[in-house]
């Protein structure tokens, strides 16, 4: 899919779609008064706290506090990422991303990356027959049955073979297409020829079965002992894992994913009855890896070599997951004994000694810890004040949250007082326990009423007055906000909530505006207007009556006011 896709065009397949059709389906529902209710699909509970509006066009977990709309739905329940989740439901309401980019009209009739699906999928049938049938594949057979790999697992992950020879891929698959996927290359001189030969083939598919590149193994001592697909349009290293689409082929939602180094290790691993496994492409875990991993799991185990490159590797991998390291997010790590990798280790002790490995693999923290502090003595000051020197700018990648506080806890615990300097660092570090902002999330403000109502009931906009209006936008903390919300509805004048929620999707209000949407605020339906206004005028006369004890304070300190604020003083004694 190309270009970028529009406000406008969310907001109308938002105005589209029915999320309680589209949730029906998935999780059946019950009415309830004016919502409908199920037990939450994303945690276990025994009575239903999980509640969707048709009028809101939102949901809402009163249990764990999953929330959102149609598309918000779609991201957590299948597990898409935002641009699936939007074709996936314009594809349910018959309509076309439009692409921003002008472009050319054949570009937007046929998109580039189809053909470079297509010929992957041909080259791989083809090299999946080769290993069937061709003359010198009974080494390839050979190979992988002394590695113990079954017919039917090569079926299941469409292993192939690569014969010998610089030309072999036929020649009715359009050559240009064939040198776009890197499966032919050129040499000056030497002319065109193919870039995997003799070499057992693993095709790498995205998440939704799509092969978009392989890699190839020598039969054998050979080297490179492992050649892959150079990168291409469709094929990026750091975005793709092997294994992750028939890994969710075997299990719809893996308790664990292991992320290990090689493809073997994810074929022996299901071989052994694991299908849990996926390699990274002979590059380092990135974010992308991870945050990908997370979409299907709750539990990520990095499973490296236990030498000195897997020790490193494993390292590396900690340091790519911190930005996506938040509460409900597991993180292990699998330390292998020395010279096995988990394909030897496996068929070395059997299934259950190798999942019982994987349950008791250190935890991130106790990992993290003990990495950093391994050259380090604690028993000493120094020691102590390297350590929190260590972990603080790590620390700091991790997003805010209970895990993140939890582990500066634990950090201020190990380094205990070490200097003025690092208990200031450590004062900083707690900073997010006392906020009591946290603290009030659910307490019924004023303020909380009057946005909880406003966001759940769009149409009350037309009904704030100016002036009112003006009072709201300099309300503390929250005034920037409502202000937002407000020219949103000015804007786009039949927005329902989950409109409203889409336009904050990933901004730090999110989950403020979520909670808002959710919040019960026990207004029966024909006093929410009634209930709206005198909530305002509250606000409304709180704010005065405060903005009159400041003037008036400013007045008396002997300061001078303002012309402005002189006027507004005046006026305000004459209400
Ligand atoms: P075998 O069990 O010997 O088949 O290999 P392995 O899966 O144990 O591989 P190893 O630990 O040697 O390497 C792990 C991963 O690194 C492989 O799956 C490849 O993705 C990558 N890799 C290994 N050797 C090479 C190489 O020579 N070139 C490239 N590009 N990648 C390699
Ligand atoms: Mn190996």
């Amino acid at each position: 899919m190309a270009g970028k896709i529009t406000d406008h065009f969310k907001q109308e397949l938002l105005a589209r779609v029915d999320l309680v059709d589209l949730i029906d389906a998935r999780v059946p529902l019950k009415r309830s008064g004016s919502s409908y209710v199920a037990r939450c699909p994303f945690h276990n509970e025994k009575s239903p706290s999980f509640s969707v509006s048709r009028e809101k066009q939102f949901y809402y977990c009163f249990g764990c506090g999953a929330s959102g709309n149609a598309i918000g739905f779609l991201m957590a329940y299948d597990r898409l990422s935002f641009p699936e989740a939007v074709e996936t439901l314009a594809d349910s309401v018959g309509l076309q991303i439009p692409t921003e980019r002008p472009g050319k009209v054949e570009d937007q009739q046929r998109n580039p990356s189809a053909d470079l699906y297509e010929i992957q999928d041909r080259a791989c049938r083809y090299y999946q027959t080769q290993l069937k049938s061709h003359p010198a594949a009974a080494r390839a057979v050979e190979y992988l049955q002394q590695r113990g790999v079954s017919g039917e697992l090569a079926q299941r992950y469409r292993l192939g073979y690569a014969p010998p020879g610089y030309r072999n891929l036929p020649n009715d698959l359009p050559q240009d297409l064939l040198k776009s996927a890197g499966l032919i290359t050129a040499k000056e001189g030497s002319g065109v020829y193919d870039w995997f030969r003799d070499r057992i083939v693993f095709p790498i598919r995205d998440r939704r079965g799509r092969v978009v590149g392989f890699g190839g193994r020598v039969l054998g001592d050979g080297a490179p002992k492992y050649l892959n697909s150079p990168e291409t349009a469709t094929f990026k290293k750091s975005r793709e894992v092997y294994g992750l689409y028939e890994l969710l082929e075997a299990v719809r939602k893996p308790e664990f994913i292991l992320v290990v180094e090689g493809y073997m290790d994810v074929i022996a691993l299901a071989q052994f009855g694991i299908p849990n496994a996926v390699a990274t492409l002979g590059t380092s875990t990135s974010e992308d890896h991870v945050n990908l991993l997370f979409r299907f799991t709750h539990e990520l185990v990095f499973g490296f070599d236990g030498d000195t490159a897997g020790r490193n590797a494993a390292w590396k991998a900690l340091e790519a997951s911190l930005p996506a390291l938040r509460e409900g997010r597991q993180l292990r790590f699998l330390e292998l004994p020395d010279r096995h990798d988990p394909d030897s280790l496996v068929r070395a002790e059997g299934t259950e000694s190798f999942l019982a490995r994987v349950k008791t693999a250190r935890p991130f923290s106790n990992y993290f810890f003990d990495h950093l502090a391994e050259p380090l003595d604690l028993r000493t000051i120094e020691g102590r004040a390297a350590l929190v020197k260590l972990a603080k700018p790590l620390i700091d990648r991790l997003p805010s949250g209970v895990f993140r506080e939890m582990i500066e806890q634990r950090l201020i615990d190990l380094g205990g007082y070490v200097s003025p300097e690092a208990t200031d660092n450590s004062a900083k570090l707690v900073g997010g326990r006392n906020n009591p902002e946290k603290a009030n999330r659910g307490k019924p403000t004023l303020m909380r009423m009057f946005l909880a109502l406003l966001l759940q009931n769009p149409p009350l906009a037309a009904t704030i007055a100016a002036e009112s209006r003006r009072i709201l936008a300099r309300a503390e903390k929250v005034g920037t906000l409502i202000e937002r919300v407000l020219e949103l509805l000015d804007e786009h004048s039949d927005l329902n909530s989950g409109g409203i929620s889409e336009f904050f999707r990933e901004t730090p209000a999110e989950s403020w505006i979520n909670t808002m949407i959710g919040w019960e605020t026990l207004v029966p339906p024909d006093k929410i207007q009634e209930v709206f206004s005198g909530t305002l005028a509250q606000i409304e006369k709180q704010f005065k009556a405060k903005r009159f004890d400041d003037l008036s304070r400013k007045l008396m300190s002997a300061s001078e006011l303002t012309p402005e604020e002189r006027e507004e003083l005046r006026t305000m004694t004459y209400q």
